[in-house]
C-alpha cells in the first residue's frame, strides 16, 4: 500500500517524503514540475536509501490520475500541488482558481472512482483574513484576502462538503503558519524561482551574495520591535505533522481542520538577528514602507494537533536558521547546481 502524494517534488513536499519513508510508508509522487525539480525527488531517494515512484504529469489531467490509481495501491492522498504566491495570484487570479481548484476536484473524483476516501490537505493560515484575535484557534471565522487564499478556503468548504454528504471520507485540513529551514543534510530545501517574495528565503540569499540587503517591510506595526511578527515553523516539523495527520486519517473518519505552527511569534529583525548569530554572516538591511495587506502578528494556538495527532514542534529558530543555511550555503543556485 502507498501513499499519493501530489506536488511531492516541492518544498514541503520533499521534506514529506522524506519523513512518510523514514515512518515505513511507501511513497508515489505526482508533480507536473511547474515549481520544483525532479532532483528533489532524486536526493529524498539518496537520504532516505528508498525509491519514489515518480509520475511527471498534471493534478488536473484526471487520466493521468487513473492510470496512478490502477498501477498503485493507494490508501491515502497528501495533496500538496498548487500554485502558492499571493502577489501573483492577484495578478493571475484565473490561473490560480484553475490549478488549484480543478485540480482538487480531480483529484476528489478520482479517489472517489477507486474507492481511495482519505486526505490531508495543504490549507494555511491564510484562511483566517484579518483576525482580530492571536493566537489563532481553528474554530475561529474564516476569511480572505487575496484570490491564493481564497482557493484555500474554497477547497477546505469543497472537502468539508464532500465528508457532509459522505461520511466514510476522513479529511484533514492541515493549516501551515511559515514553514522555512530544510531537511540536515543539506541536500533539500527551498528553491525559489526568482527573487523571493518570502522573508527567510530572502535572508538566506543576501547572505550568499546574491541580493544586496534585506528589505524590512514597515516598523511601526503593534509588535515587539515594530516589524511584523510570524509563526515560523521548521519543514521538517512541518512534515512530520502529516505523518500524524496520515496515521490518523487512516484510523479515522471525519473531517477537521489543525494548525500546524510553534505557537511562538518572531519579528522580521530576530528573525534576521537569530539568522546572523546562528551564521555568521552578516546581513545588511533597510527599513521600506509596509508591504500592503500584511498584517501586524500571526501565530498559531497548535494545542488541537497535539491533542487529537499528538504532534508538536520540536525545533526552534536557531536551528530553522542553521538548516536554512546549509542548503543555502550548499547550493546557491538551488537544484540548478
Ligand atoms: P512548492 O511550489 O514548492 O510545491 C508545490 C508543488 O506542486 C510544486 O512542485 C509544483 O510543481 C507542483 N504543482 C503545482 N501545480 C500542479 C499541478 N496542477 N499538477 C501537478 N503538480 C503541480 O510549494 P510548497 O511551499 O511546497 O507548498 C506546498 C503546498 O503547501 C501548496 O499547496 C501551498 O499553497 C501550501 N502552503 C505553503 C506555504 C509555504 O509557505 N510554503 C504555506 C501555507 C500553505
Ligand atoms: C506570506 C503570504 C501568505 C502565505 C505565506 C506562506 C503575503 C501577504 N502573505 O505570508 O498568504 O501563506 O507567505 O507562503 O504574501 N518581510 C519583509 N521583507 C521581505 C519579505 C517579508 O520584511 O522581503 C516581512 C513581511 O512583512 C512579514 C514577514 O516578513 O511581516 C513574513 O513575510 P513572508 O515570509 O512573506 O510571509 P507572510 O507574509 O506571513
Amino acid at each position: 500500500m502507498s501513499i499519493l502524494i501530489t506536488g511531492g517534488a516541492g518544498f514541503i513536499g520533499s521534506h514529506t517524503c522524506i519523513e512518510m519513508q523514514n515512518a515505513g510508508y511507501d511513497v508515489v509522487v505526482i508533480d507536473n514540475l511547474d515549481n520544483s525539480s525532479s532532483k528533489s525527488l532524486e536526493r529524498v531517494e539518496k537520504i532516505t536509501g528508498k525509491p519514489v515512484k515518480f509520475y511527471k504529469e498534471d493534478v488536473r489531467n484526471k487520466e493521468a490520475l487513473r492510470k496512478i490509481f490502477k498501477e498503485n495501491e493507494i490508501e491515502a492522498v497528501i495533496h500538496f500541488a498548487g500554485l502558492k504566491a499571493v502577489g501573483e495570484s492577484v495578478r493571475e487570479p484565473i490561473m490560480y482558481y484553475d490549478n488549484n481548484l480543478i485540480n482538487t476536484i480531480s483529484l476528489v473524483e478520482v479517489m472517489t472512482e477507486f474507492n481511495v476516501k482519505k486526505i490531508v490537505f495543504s490549507s494555511s493560515a491564510t484562511v483566517y483574513g484579518v483576525a482580530t484575535q492571536m493566537p489563532l484557534v481553528e474554530g475561529m471565522p474564516l476569511g480572505a484576502i487575496n484570490p491564493y487564499g481564497r482557493t484555500k478556503l474554497f477547497i477546505e468548504n469543497i472537502l468539508t462538503d464532500l465528508f457532509t454528504a459522505d461520511n466514510d471520507w476522513c479529511v484533514a485540513l492541515l493549516r501551515y503558519f511559515n514553514p522555512i529551514g530544510a531537511h540536515k543534510s543539506g541536500l533539500i530545501g527551498e528553491d525559489p524561482k526568482g527573487i523571493p517574495n518570502n522573508l527567510m528565503p530572502y535572508i538566506s540569499q543576501v547572505a550568499v551574495g546574491k541580493l544586496e540587503k534585506l528589505h524590512v517591510f514597515g516598523n511601526d506595526y503593534k509588535t515587539v520591535d515594530g516589524t511584523g511578527v510570524r509563526d515560523y515553523i521548521h519543514v521538517v516539523d512541518l512534515a512530520v505533522g502529516h505523518v500524524k495527520a496520515i496515521d490518523w486519517a487512516l484510523k479515522n473518519k471525519g473531517c477537521e481542520a489543525f494548525n500546524l505552527g510553534t505557537g511562538n511569534g518572531t519579528s522580521v529583525l530576530q528573525l534576521r538577528d537569530a539568522f546572523v548569530k546562528a551564521t555568521g554572516v552578516e546581513i545588511p538591511y533597510v527599513i521600506d514602507p509596509r508591504r500592503p495587506g500584511d498584517p501586524d502578528e500571526v501565530y498559531a494556538n497548535a494545542d488541537k494537533a497535539k491533542t487529537v495527532l499528538g504532534w508538536t514542534a520540536k525545533y526552534g529558530i536557531d536551528e530553522m536558521c542553521e538548516d536554512t543555511w546549509r542548503w543555502q550555503k550548499n547550493n546557491p543556485n538551488g537544484y540548478e547546481d
